[in-house]
């Protein structure tokens, strides 16, 4: 266990209500119930020691170091193993005590390699503290026990070994793996000094289920699972608490340096979305950032078809800015505009949009949430009145019934994932509708009690459909809605919904929902207790995405699911800081704090301080900006950190409306897909290389902390106030924490927000200000947002995008654990290994009307265009759907999806398209395109 981490009290917190008054060692100390009395021998500043015990996992007492004795009890128990009680009275410190812990110290040592000073957990090693401790100065077994030696380091895992000859078998890997990640891939193999960790049935770690999360290596109390980093660098010698850059879960880490290189990432105890664990992403998969394929010089070109030359900054910023002010001159000033992103920090996203309102002087700012999550705004404001979800992940631990709609956390937010699976283990009940049988639906110890294996595009009819069960069953929480919402939308809905064409029946030949099943689910969803729903971009991106969200909304205020721990509607947003960007102002209608850019009051607000007019109109969305710019209105491009040619559907439209434009400039740390159409290339900064705060799902504002120099000379954030100065717009902040000031200074959520708070208190959840000064983990709680709770009406209607004799099949799109969106970062990392192509998922009957066989390469072809890739065929996708990830830009994907959207929003229906797939031998003509321009532009920016 790291010794960076802090304090280890050896069993976990209890929370109780009756306190506990012992003695230890003559001290007196006072504890939960429950408590052992290791924890409260911590807690009185005794340390026993330990081995098998950690404070992340349920003790387990094999190890028999840390035993006490007890006044009035016979024998020496286990201090991890025994809970506190009233006057108890511990000794720690006795010399038979002493006597019997170097005894079982040198029966663990007779057995164990003597090679400390070649070890790569030298200084770092819980069972060479624990001989210091106990004062084991010889061996009287001698050193030539079965030391284990011929045993063949596991090295197959790209990131840890598994060195069996150190192995204690203390259990604590196991624990990790069952108690923390859920996975329970490793069990104890064999008996007595033969006994040893295996992965799965004795295979390599990376033939097991093992799904490389780390927590057993960090519970490891010796050299047996190590990183490789750790092997190959030694100890870190000073750390940093930081944030991790992948997913909304927003995990805390510890990053273990060693001068500017990062040894290891340690997920941080005290990471109040993580509690000290991770998935393989956070945790492993950081080596991007420093790859040799960073681009760190700043460069131009004329013409996308030039090479490109490196030029010093002042020369690129300058080169961006005379475009820039070029193309409004001849176009108008709504020419140009911004993309921000949902991977750089708070503070750089409400710059870039500050860039635009301020310094481009319209409202053309956007970004990547218009094509996950906007739909979530919009239907949560209309509903509940604040666009965000309305819980802490750890709300779902009181959780009695979770519904898990068009997501799957497993995949994208795996340590929120195994905080749910602990919970499901301990008996909440799971409702999962989803078309595809993804790893929610089933897990090592849990199963959904109900899958609505819905046909996709069908989530409104399911939802309608359910609300209508309990509507006509009288299951209603008739006192919640009576108190909190608006009665002349609850009866409009409740008419609606009870009408016999919502029934489960009438809407089973649309959804392929057996009747009787939805009833079911939506009878437990009602009366099974707390009842909390989870879901994703298989709600938003749809053509009825905030019509779904509204529904789920409609179903938690009428059930009374809304304002309390363990219910509540909550968005898993896919980015780390998807919540965030939306929060600073990304979207064209909306500032800062989601406040409209027609309302004078905020606008005014927001000129006294910028020192400008602003624009009050909404300016262009992403899908507007590429219309526009294939109609000669829109020229030129600021985009910051974002993939649009490879995260936005339909490519080739994309492409078209990039090629059309004048100047696009592109910041990021790689030469990404959009950065093959650029004009002005800036390099990026990763989230090791600058300070900022991301916002996670459950609305936490947690910091991003530099450790390491920006390896181009400039943070993202300084590059923006480089752009603005260029322009004639003056930006002077010398620190992120003063872009922080004043976001806090202009958007009431944010007023109490600092810095100095969020160090304070580790993270915090917004709103935070006069009324919440710490904070609001739980929304809603009293009222909601807008005052009285609004039902909305949500009327099922089929999308276009229908299946035709000629596009039999839907293909609908997900993502992976060990791969990251448009895997700019990870397939820059050894997670390659896991997943290192995209692959249609097809099922045994449509493969075998066509011919097809696993692994065979097949052409998939929709109305927007055709694509290749290899096929998997399974039942996991049901018939008529096929199925793959998008982490691959050679895939193709989104050369499929097509120009349907959200009619609120315009998310992009990437759920839906109705597609033909059929047995080919080459790639596409496409693909093949691809495969010149990528080349072509590889030469020209001479990357290899
Ligand atoms: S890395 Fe995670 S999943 Fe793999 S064995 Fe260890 S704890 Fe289990
Ligand atoms: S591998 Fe480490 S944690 Fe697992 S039993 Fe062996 S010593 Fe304990
Ligand atoms: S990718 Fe998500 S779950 Fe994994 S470590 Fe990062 S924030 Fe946590
Ligand atoms: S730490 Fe208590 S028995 Fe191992």
């Amino acid at each position: 266990m790291n010794k960076l981490n802090d304090t280890d009290f050896g069993t976990p917190e209890r929370v109780s209500d009756t306190q506990i008054t012992l003695e230890i060692d003559g001290m007196t100390v006072t504890v939960p119930a429950g408590t052992s009395v290791m924890r409260a021998s911590t807690i009185a500043g005794v340390n026993v020691p330990k081995l098998c015990a950690t404070d992340s996992l349920e003790a387990f007492g094999s190890c028999r170091v840390c035993l006490v004795e007890i006044e009035g009890r016979k024998g020496y128990p286990a201090s991890c193993t025994t809970p506190v009680e009233n006057g108890m009275k511990v000794k720690t410190q006795t010399s038979k005590l002493a006597d019997i812990r170097r005894g079982m110290m040198e029966l663990y040592i007779s057995d164990h390699p003597l090679d400390c000073l070649t070890c790569p957990t030298n200084g770092n090693c819980e069972l060479q503290d624990v001989a210091g401790i106990v004062g084991l100065r010889e061996v009287r077994y001698g050193y030539k026990g079965k030391n284990h030696l011929e045993l063949k380091k596991d090295e197959s895992n790209p990131y840890f070994t598994y060195d069996a000859s150190k192995c204690i078998v203390c259990n604590r890997c196991v624990r990790a793996c069952e108690e923390t990640q859920g996975t329970f891939a490793l069990t104890i193999d064999g008996r007595g000094f033969d006994s040893r960790v295996a992965a799965g049935q004795n295979d390599s770690f990376m033939e097991s289920d093992c799904v490389s999360c780390g927590a057993c290596v960090q519970a490891c109390p010796t050299a047996t699972l190590t990183e490789k980093t750790v092997i190959m660098m030694g100890q870190a010698e000073h750390s940093a608490i930081t944030t991790c850059a992948y997913c909304g879960v927003g995990c805390s880490f510890k990053a273990e340096m060693k001068g500017n290189e990062v040894v290891r990432m340690v997920p941080y105890k005290d990471g109040k979305a993580n509690h000290g664990h991770s998935c393989v992403k956070g945790r492993f998969a950081w080596g991007y950032a420093t790859h040799k394929d960073r681009m760190l010089k700043p460069m131009i070109r004329k013409k996308i078809t030039d090479p490109w030359q490196e030029v010093s900054w002042e020369e690129a910023i300058g080169y961006a800015a005379s475009e820039f002010r070029r193309i409004q001159a001849k176009y108008g000033k709504d020419s140009i505009g911004g993309i921000t992103s949902s991977r750089c920090t708070n503070e750089e996203t409400y710059l870039v949009q500050k860039l635009v309102r301020a310094a481009f002087g319209n409202n053309n700012v956007d970004t990547c949430a218009r094509v996950c999550h906007s739909p979530t705004g919009y239907g949560l404001k209309q509903t509940l009145g604040e666009s965000a979800g309305t819980q802490t992940f750890d709300s779902v631990m009181h959780a009695d019934v979770i519904m898990v709609i068009g997501a799957n956390p497993v995949a994208a937010h795996p340590v929120f994932a195994s905080q749910m699976k602990r919970r499901l283990r301990q008996g909440a009940k799971l409702i999962v509708v989803d078309p595809r049988t993804t790893e929610m639906v089933k897990g090592a110890h849990y199963e959904a009690d109900y899958h609505l294996k819905l046909k996709p595009g069908t989530n409104v009819a399911v939802i309608s459909a359910m609300a209508h069960v309990i509507v006509t069953e009288g299951l209603v929480k008739e006192d919640f809605v009576k108190e909190r919402c608006d009665m002349q939308s609850f009866s409009e809905w409740t008419a609606f919904v009870s009408r016999p064409e919502n029934s489960p029946e009438a809407m089973e030949a649309v959804t392929g929902i057996p009747a009787d099943t939805l009833r079911a689910a939506a009878r437990m969803y009602a009366t099974g207790g707390n009842a909390a729903i989870y879901y994703g971009l298989g709600v938003t991106e749809h053509a009825q995405g905030s019509t779904m969200v509204m529904g789920i909304a409609n179903l938690a205020m009428a059930t009374g699911n809304v304002g309390r721990e363990g219910v509540g509607v909550n968005p898993l947003r896919g980015q780390n800081n998807v919540q965030g960007s939306c929060d600073m102002g990304s979207f064209p209608h909306e500032l800062p704090g989601y406040r409209h850019i027609s309302d004078s009051t905020a606008r005014a607000e927001f000129e006294a301080r910028w020192n400008v007019t602003l624009n009050p109109e909404p300016g262009l969305r992403i899908p507007n900006m590429f219309d526009a710019a294939l109609d000669g209105s829109f020229m030129g491009l600021y985009c910051q950190g974002e993939d649009i040619v490879q995260s936005d559907p339909d490519t080739q439209h994309v492409a078209s409306a990039l090629s059309a434009m004048e100047c696009i400039v592109v910041q990021d740390i790689f030469l990404n897909e959009t950065a093959k159409y650029a004009h002005v290339f800036l390099p990026g900064s990763s989230f090791l290389e600058k300070d900022g705060t991301f916002t996670n799902a459950e609305r936490r504002i947690s910091r991003v902390t530099k450790v390491m120099p920006a390896k181009a000379g400039y943070s993202d954030w300084e590059v923006t106030q480089l752009l603005a100065n260029a322009l004639g717009y003056p930006m002077q902040y010398k620190h992120p924490s003063e872009i922080m000031d004043e976001i806090a200074a202009l958007t009431p959520t944010f007023h109490g927000v600092s810095f100095k708070k969020i160090e304070q208190l580790g993270s915090v959840q917004w709103p935070c200000n006069e009324n919440a000064p710490e904070g609001t983990p739980i929304m809603h709680i009293d009222q909601f947002v807008r005052g009285k709770g609004r039902f909305i009406i949500t009327q099922y209607v089929p999308t276009d995008e229908k299946v035709t004799k000629r596009f039999p099949l839907i293909l609908t799109t997900g993502r992976i654990l060990s791969q990251y969106n448009v895997g700019a970062q990870t397939r820059r990392t050894e997670n390659v290994r896991w997943h290192s192509a995209d692959r249609l998922e097809i099922h045994p009957h449509d493969a075998a009307e066509r011919g097809i066989r696993q692994d065979d390469w097949v052409g998939i072809e929709s109305r927007s265009g055709q694509t290749v890739l290899r096929a998997t065929i399974t039942e996991n996708v049901q018939p008529g759907v096929v199925y793959t990830t998008f982490h691959f830009p050679e895939s193709g994907a989104n050369v499929i999806t097509t120009d349907n959207s959200d009619w609120a929003t315009n998310c992009p229906e990437y759920k839906v398209t109705a597609v033909q797939v059929m047995p080919v031998t080459q790639h596409s003509e496409w693909q093949r395109e691809y495969e010149r321009f990528n080349k072509q532009q590889l030469e020209l920016a001479k990357v290899d």
